[in-house]
């Protein structure tokens, strides 16, 4: 499973690419508004850094004007993902974008049905929001295994991105379902590392390192 950073913040991005977890980087105007910064600056900034891909959202909500801002974004970088809601205008931008050869991250997807949809039109990516279903009591990792097995019926390359992780949880168990990808806060994935019996585990040796004297240097 690859791992996407979902965040604009540069160190966070820096911090975890220089240790090979970064496969690409997803952006929303919520994180964009979050980093301060510029929408097409930190872009490039993120797409000088990682190599894989980088979503980038529009921010209109009718098909002409969001095409106009794909096409805009699509000219930061060759690794930008241009990032669309999925509504009715937001299929008609994504066929048109990846007709012209640009990737395309269909955003917001709480279905199967609307997954089905953005296969359809042509996705590069999927991306349905695990933790704002839970937020509501629906099962956000049963949604996963929904499109997983409907893309695998009929052969779609478009790629699951799962999104709105909120827990290293998350994480595994979307790999268990075979995500392609997921996407989730650098907090996420460090918390990924943690675990009780690790820490107790090196308490007990640092104690015997105290105990016996032990020196590596
Ligand atoms: C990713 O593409 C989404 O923008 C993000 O995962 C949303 O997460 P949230 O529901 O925690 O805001």
């Amino acid at each position: 499973m690859k791992f996407f950073v979902d965040t604009a913040e540069i160190d966070a991005i820096k911090e975890l690419h220089a240790l090979g977890m970064v496969d690409g980087v997803t952006t929303n105007p919520s994180l964009i508004a979050k980093s301060g910064r510029d929408i097409l600056e930190v872009t490039k900034e993120i797409c000088d850094i990682v190599s894989g891909p980088v979503s980038a959202e529009v921010v209109a909500l009718d098909a002409d004007t969001m095409l106009a801002e794909g096409r805009k974004l699509a000219k930061i970088a060759d690794n930008i993902a241009v990032k669309v809601p999925l509504t009715w205008a937001g299929l008609q931008t994504c066929k048109a974008l990846s007709d012209e050869g640009t990737m395309v991250n269909v955003t917001l997807c709480f279905s199967a049905n609307q997954a089905l949809l953005a296969a359809k039109a042509g996705a590069t990516f999927i991306s349905p929001f695990i933790g704002r279903l839970d937020d509501i009591n629906i099962d956000g990792l049963e949604l996963i295994e929904d499109i997983r097995t409907i893309y695998d019926n009929y052969g779609f390359d478009t790629q699951i991105l799962a999104a709105s992780i909120r827990s290293a949880n998350h994480m595994s168990e979307c790999a268990k379902i075979g995500a392609d990808v997921a996407t989730a806060p650098p907090g996420v994935i460090k918390a990924m590392a943690n675990h009780v019996l690790t820490d107790k585990g090196l308490a007990g040796f640092m104690a015997d390192v105290e105990k016996a004297g032990i020196k590596i240097l």
